[in-house]
């Protein structure tokens, strides 16, 4: 196979340099870029056949749930290059019957990326980001991050024995998210600014002092976040699902899933796309807006949701994205803080529990099958992008009524779940006891 490469994708200029250089964007005309692979050729059955074997295995690349589909990752040569890995991936699907019926669907699927092992799909992505930052020699990483990026890249800097340098927007991310942060040992910076802001001060940063950035606008988050489709592909015997449903923020997740996809499709591993639908939360929903009237891209400068992980207003990768939602007839739907936050208790209730910007997948999935986009028989696949121990305190404050929006309205707990205080009399357990759950 040739050699991997960093292509810029603006059509006028399809500049390409060597995967080796330090760059974000097209140094030429300042677009996006990606990874390409020309040439790249796998024999879909045999491929197939070996990943599925690599699952016995005990080997540390094939134990990952990103690394075991390296052929589709050659930026980077795993027999040559050390590779940081955590054994991210290998993030289960799950059947949640209370939540289809919630979602107005006959059954729906999640595949739960919250049981990597720092808790989101940032794993999947960090472990190439990383991967690339030591074989570059870098010895400090960055990002910017409404909290799952910096958990993650942490904790991956820092197993590979390189400094993780964090921006975090001050009092805007989950307490279980900044102490992850800690934990994992980065020096963890809180600016006085939203994510958009910081990340325009991270860029010129990064540029001036020559730290990585392992924000989703680094090309091999994508490479390893790609993998997330692979492996639910290889799960799901490589049936393509009707729908693939994600909440957008940065919109670095849906891009990756549409490049895996392409990739894939061109290969012959499958023989069609899904239908692509990213959720946005409505305080923070410019790519909703964009979907909507297709006039101009509008930044929306002060985003507001509860659900902070996807409090982003000037989402980097949204040209990638548009282009994922055209070529697969997909859609974006935006939902209320009072949607996300039902659909999240439901979530919970089976058995299964998701942070809240995960939960706007079920609340955009009850929105679009009321709204005849979505079928009630579709196949869907949801992701649900972080562990529900990420955001406790969202959580208590939803259960016992005491959950407002950021413009300070109560949220109803539909689906509340109150703790009750009881003295410490027999008794009176006993009697309530029969009262709430029968004798
Ligand atoms: N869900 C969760 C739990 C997230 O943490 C994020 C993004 C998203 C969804 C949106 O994904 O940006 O690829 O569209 N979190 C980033 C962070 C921005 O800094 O952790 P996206």
């Amino acid at each position: 196979m040739e050699p991997a490469l960093l292509s810029c994708l603006n059509p006028h200029c399809r500049a390409q340099f060597a995967v080796e250089e330090v760059l974000y964007t097209c140094p030429r005309c300042g677009a996006l870029i990606e990874a390409t692979y020309p040439g790249m050729a796998l024999d879909p059955a045999a491929t197939k056949r070996m990943w599925r074997e690599r699952r016995m295995s005990n080997a540390p690349l094939d134990q990952s749930g990103v690394w075991r589909y390296r052929e589709m990752l050659g930026f980077v040569d795993t027999t040559v290059h050390e590779v940081v890995t955590l054994r991210e991936g290998n993030t289960p699907l799950l059947p949640a019957p209370p939540a289809a019926q919630f979602g107005g669907l006959d059954a729906l699927v999640f595949k739960h990326q919250g049981f990597n092992p720092t808790g989101s799909f940032k794993d999947n992505g960090m472990t190439c980001g990383a991967t690339q930052g030591l074989r570059l020699g870098m010895q400090r990483v960055a990002c910017v991050s409404t909290g799952n990026t910096s958990a993650s890249m942490a904790a991956y800097a820092s197993s590979a024995g390189m400094t993780p340098i964090i921006f975090l927007p001050h009092g805007n991310i989950s307490y279980g998210k900044l102490a992850q942060a800690l934990e994992y040992g980065a020096l963890t910076l809180q600016v006085e600014a939203n994510f958009d802001q910081i990340l325009a001060l991270v860029r010129v940063l990064a540029d001036e002092t020559g730290i990585y950035l392992l924000n989703s606008v680094n090309p091999f988050r994508i490479e390893g976040q790609k993998t997330i489709m692979v492996e639910m592909l290889d799960q799901r015997d490589w049936q393509v699902p009707d729908w693939v449903v994600v909440p957008g923020g940065n919109l670095g997740n849906i891009s990756a899933f549409g490049k895996g996809f392409r990739e894939l499709l061109a290969m012959g591993f499958i023989d069609k796309l899904p239908r692509f639908a990213v959720i946005q939360a409505a305080g923070s929903a410019p790519f909703y807006d964009y979907f909507l009237n297709r006039s101009e891209f509008h930044p929306i400068p002060d985003p507001e949701t509860l659900a902070t992980a996807i409090r982003i207003g000037d989402p980097v990768s949204w040209p990638k994205a548009i282009q994922v939602i055209d070529d697969s007839n997909g859609v974006v739907e935006s939902v209320t803080e009072q949607e996300i936050a039902d659909a999240k208790a439901i979530v919970g209730r089976c058995g299964i529990g998701c942070e809240p910007a995960s939960a706007a997948t079920l609340a955009g999935i009850r929105k679009l099958t009321a709204a005849g986009v979505m079928a009630p028989d579709a196949d869907v696949v949801a992701i649900l992008t972080g562990n529900v121990l990420k955001d406790p305190d969202y959580i208590y404050k939803y259960h016992t009524g005491q959950l407002k929006t950021p413009s300070g309205e109560m949220i109803a707990p539909g689906y509340g779940n109150s703790p009750v205080v009881v003295p410490n009399d027999p008794g009176k357990i006993v009697a309530l006891l029969a009262e709430r759950v029968g004798s």
